[in-house]
């Protein structure tokens, strides 16, 4: 407690809460177009095509991607976060195409860059799950996720991914030292301007269904269960957990982490509260597919009101601590900043 919050009837905390002007005035926090970042799903079709279980979220062409970035720009959102639908002949075992500079996200960050050059950053996940055939963030063996041998594919996935253009690269897979090898081999490759935001504390989630929907790795993942390890929690963290958080924050700072990030976001404010105390960095949050699902669903249904609910909801990990935040709702937020300023 700051001080002591005085006694009624002298103190009416109500008084400050009587207009809107004043309630402006007294706001701990604000949300901004500059706090969004916009995940978006690229494929190889010229139409568009929308995710079922996300209402308002497509899978763009490149040419969508483009013009979608640019949007951003005229929004005043930041940077766009890619996420790839890879074709099922370009998965493999050994997840090769990851580092295949022609792969679509590497063609979609080309023409991103072309386009729009600094205005709008472009962020790029690193992990191997849109390329395995099992869908798994890393390579599988004799019922095992291995860990050194999927780290020297994401190296080579982040220079490729580097060399396309992108301005940060985002692992999320968990594997451990993957950001030091990154790190090391982005600055042997002359991309020491390349940022590193690393996906520190990623728990193994019931909330991520939707995404894998809309990047059709649900199949590859039952793949995944025949060959015994169906889920993800060998190398995604236990929500149980938020000193082990801290660790993993902790050791992706030491290896050359510029930004960290949470995920998911909304069950793990004092995940989020705590990273930002303890170590003062970037700290950004991922509202993940079925945070976004769950109040577009109950919007559908009349029983929330679904913009106000999205708002509250990324406001409330601005309170926390984050400094940004990666949302499906960015447009839409973005704009509604916009037009009520
Ligand atoms: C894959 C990845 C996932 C998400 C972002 N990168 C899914 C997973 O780990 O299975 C989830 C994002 C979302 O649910 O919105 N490494």
């Amino acid at each position: 407690m700051h001080h002591h919050p005085g006694r009624y009837p002298t103190t009416r905390l109500r008084r400050t809460r009587q207009h809107e002007w004043l309630r402006r005035v007294v706001a701990e926090t604000a949300l901004a177009p500059a706090d969004l970042v916009w995940p978006l799903f690229v494929h190889e079709h010229e139409a568009s095509h929308p995710v079922a279980s996300m209402p308002g979220v497509e899978r763009l062409s490149i040419d969508g991607i483009v013009k979608a970035a640019a949007d951003a720009a005229g929004l005043g959102i930041p940077a766009v976060a890619l996420f790839p639908v890879i074709d099922v002949r370009h998965k493999t075992d050994d997840a090769r195409h990851a580092f295949d500079a022609d792969s679509l996200v590497c063609r979609t960050v080309r023409a991103v860059r072309q386009e729009t050059g600094d205005a709008v950053g472009i962020i790029c996940d690193v992990a191997l799950d849109p390329y395995t055939t099992h869908g798994h963030d890393g390579l599988l063996r004799d019922g095992r996720i291995l860990n050194d041998e999927t780290v020297d594919v994401l190296r080579r996935q982040a220079v490729v991914l580097a060399e396309a253009g992108c301005h940060v690269v985002a692992p999320s897979d968990m594997m451990d030292g993957r950001v030091g090898a990154i790190r090391a081999a982005l600055d042997a490759a002359g991309r020491h301007d390349v940022c590193i935001l690393s996906y520190a504390a990623k728990y193994a989630s019931a909330f991520y269904g939707p995404f894998r929907d809309a990047l059709g790795s649900h199949a590859a993942l039952a793949t995944a269960a025949r060959l015994g390890v169906a889920d993800k929690k060998t190398y995604q963290m236990d929500p149980a957990n938020a000193d082990e958080a801290l660790r993993e924050i902790a050791l992706d700072l030491a290896e050359g982490a510029d930004m960290v990030m949470v995920k998911p976001a909304g069950t793990a404010l004092d995940v989020i509260w705590r990273v930002k105390q303890a170590f003062g960095v970037p700290t950004l949050a991922y509202q993940v597919s079925g945070e976004y699902a769950m109040i577009q669903a109950a919007a559908a249904n009349g029983w929330i009101d679904g913009g106000k609910a999205a708002v509250e909801s990324l406001l409330v990990l601005k309170r926390a601590g984050a400094d940004a935040v990666l949302t499906y709702f960015a447009p839409e937020i973005a704009r509604a900043l916009t037009t009520s300023a």
